[in-house]
């Protein structure tokens, strides 16, 4: 070749070339990592575990053994049999007990504010449904002749309408078999402006609000969880699964649905699955996000599937309801869901096809995300724009 300049070009855009796919590989791999399934999961069913029973002592569940740390947490735990029911006579038994709970963890005062609001408050959680003046924006009853198989919980929040109309115009859209509900606090929250007429609108007009009057914020969010079980358990008992979800998630429902009826029966009957973290660990700096204090909690989290989004089994709800009366309050809804999964003896199962973090840096776009189960975060735009593209017969990938 005669041309040293062509040869030197040449050899950049080789080396680009080979950089491109080494980039591509190397991040595929790292993907895969950051989300480690259980051990031995996928695929088979793991014998021992799949049908929920709940021993009278926890403690072995819950890996309370040996020499007990010193932590709230742990200590309640080993202590607890039930936390005060709602019906309990005594007026504030739930308050009193969270107030006892504060007493006996020394540094208290030093805990972050939210943090200290939810231990004064954690046994207390059961709440009235909230609902707007005048007639309409019931919820209905799953009825006997049209029992949803899964039924979409979406988290939201008052003040998020956009989010809410983005999943009802997408992946939320009405389907047979599918039933959707956004769970959410009161609108008149707590110092904000008051939502209430708004959010009575949205409800006389979709009826698919559920809302209960507590504030919702984010240590708030087990009681979502909880009410949302005791609903289930009272309104609609048969639904074979539960999608738990954030109001900015994406569901691809149609291939999730496959999934769900390809599951061994005896498998799905226990199901909680998800992106599952086997191996996290409390936060330990100030100020930081998910910050536990030690001298609240000491161990590792139990496995469990990210709240973004995940599938739990419909018939699970009242051993749920059963289990998280016996297990010690925890910030985390998460975490707390994992907690109680462990305390049924049974265990979540990983699917490679949730992401509930997806990189900021990395738009969804629809030959991305087009063979996931659930993306997110994604804005009301992303989601209309990625369902708008998936719908199309013409997307090449
Ligand atoms: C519960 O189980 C733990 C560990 O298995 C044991 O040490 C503890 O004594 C038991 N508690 C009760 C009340 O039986
Ligand atoms: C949760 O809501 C209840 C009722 O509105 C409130 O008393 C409690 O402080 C809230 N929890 C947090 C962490 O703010």
């Amino acid at each position: 070749m005669r041309c040293p300049k062509c040869l030197l070009c040449l050899s950049a855009l080789l080396t680009l070339l080979g950089l491109k796919v080494y980039i591509e590989w190397a991040s595929q791999p790292r993907l895969s990592k950051a989300y480690p399934g259980p051990q031995g999961s996928p695929p088979g069913p793991t014998p021992a575990s799949l049908e929920p029973t709940l021993p009278a002592n926890l403690s072995a569940r819950l890996g309370l053994t040996g020499l007990l740390p010193l932590a709230s947490w742990n200590q309640q735990q080993w202590r607890l049999e039930t936390l005060p029911s709602a019906d309990s006579t005594e007026a504030g038994g739930c308050q009193a007990w969270g107030a006892a709970a504060a007493a006996e963890i020394p540094d208290f005062a030093s805990y972050p504010e939210d943090l200290r609001h939810f231990l004064l408050s954690a046994a207390c959680r059961s709440f009235p449904r909230w609902l707007p003046a005048g007639s309409g924006g019931q919820v209905a009853s799953c009825s006997a002749s049209d029992v949803p198989y899964l039924l979409l919980a979406v988290k939201s929040e008052p003040g998020r309408f956009a989010e809410r109309q983005a999943v009802r115009e997408t992946w939320g859209r009405p389907a047979p078999g599918i039933r959707l509900l956004f769970l959410l606090g009161s609108p008149v929250g707590q110092g904000g402006p008051d939502l209430g007429p708004l959010v009575a609108w949205e409800s006389h007009r979709y009826s698919d609000l559920l809302l209960w009057d507590f504030f919702d914020v984010p240590f708030n969010q087990t009681l979502k969880d909880l009410l949302l079980m005791d609903w289930v358990g009272r309104h609609c008992p048969d639904v074979a699964f539960v999608l738990h979800a954030q109001d900015d998630a994406f569901v691809r429902i149609p291939a999730l649905l496959e999934h769900l009826r390809g599951l061994p029966p005896a498998w799905a009957r226990g199901l909680y699955l998800g992106e599952v973290f086997t191996q996290a660990k409390p936060l330990r700096k100030p100020g930081g996000p998910f910050y536990v204090p030690g001298s609240f909690f000491e161990g590792d989290y139990p496995a469990y599937a990210s709240g973004g989004g995940y599938v739990i089994a419909g018939r699970l709800a009242p051993w749920l309801l059963q289990a998280a009366a016996r297990v010690a309050p925890f910030p985390f809804n998460d975490v707390y869901t994992g907690l109680c999964v462990r305390a049924l003896g049974l265990v979540p199962r990983a699917h490679p096809d949730f992401h509930t973090a997806w990189p900021a840096d990395r738009t969804a776009e629809p030959c991305a995300v087009r063979d996931l189960l659930l993306v997110r975060p994604l804005s009301p735009q992303d989601s209309i724009r990625l369902w708008k593209h998936l719908q199309d017969p013409q997307l090449q990938c």
